[in-house]
């Protein structure tokens, strides 16, 4: 565990996500999920209104998963090849675990909506972080299935929009850093001028 300063930012400058085709067991136990989403929880939201929510999809459901995915699939695709039914399939059943997090904005009050997704941005990086603190790799994908009207009816309701499938569990092999961006193209200082 991460208990002092110094171990507290080797653990924020070392997270790096898995690809979740790449994690396996073990995965988070009930206990840790819970503590994951609660820590994913405690995330700046302006006007406390928690707009967003996740849905743990268990693995007891992935056949399920999977049938949604491959019939959702068809309704855009009529008439799917062999690799395609079988990178869906893939999808469904690769890791551990798999947390829906859905983005729930409430639109014509005073926060705006930008604000609000923003907030649930943040929420899945908390996830990443806490999964990362306990030992476990995530990786947040959207892809087609994010975006399907059919996949987000039976995860969300109207208005809600699927911020990504989170995938959690222990990396196979070693997760090898990715290239970074150079911090002057991406960090300035203000010069005053208006
Ligand atoms: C909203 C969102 C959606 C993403 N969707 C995908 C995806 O569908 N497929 C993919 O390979 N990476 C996707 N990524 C990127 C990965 O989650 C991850 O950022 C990348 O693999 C490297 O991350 P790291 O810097 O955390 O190691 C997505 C990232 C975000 C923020």
């Amino acid at each position: 565990m991460f208990n002092d300063l110094s171990s507290t930012l080797a653990l924020l400058a070392t997270r790096r996500s898995g690809r979740p085709r790449d994690l396996v067991a073990p995965g988070p136990g009930p206990d840790q999920l819970r503590a994951i989403l609660e820590i994913a929880m405690r995330t700046p939201d302006h006007g406390k209104l928690h707009p967003w929510r996740f849905v743990h999809v268990p693995h007891a459901r992935r056949t399920e998963f999977a049938a949604l995915l491959q019939s959702a699939y068809r309704a855009a695709n009529p008439e799917p090849g062999r690799l395609e039914i079988e990178a869906n399939e893939r999808f469904a059943h690769q890791a551990p675990e798999l947390v829906v997090a859905l983005s729930c904005p409430t639109a014509g009050i005073k926060i705006p909506v930008w604000e609000q997704e923003l907030s649930c941005g943040a929420g899945c990086m908390n996830l990443l972080l806490a999964a990362h603190a306990m030992g476990f790799a995530g990786g947040w994908v959207t892809g087609w299935a994010a975006y399907s009207p059919e996949i987000l009816a039976a995860f969300g309701n109207p208005g809600e929009r699927i911020a990504g499938f989170i995938f959690l569990g222990t990396p196979a092999a070693e997760l090898e850093e990715r290239p970074r961006p150079d911090y002057a193209d991406v960090v300035s200082e203000w010069d005053g001028r208006g």
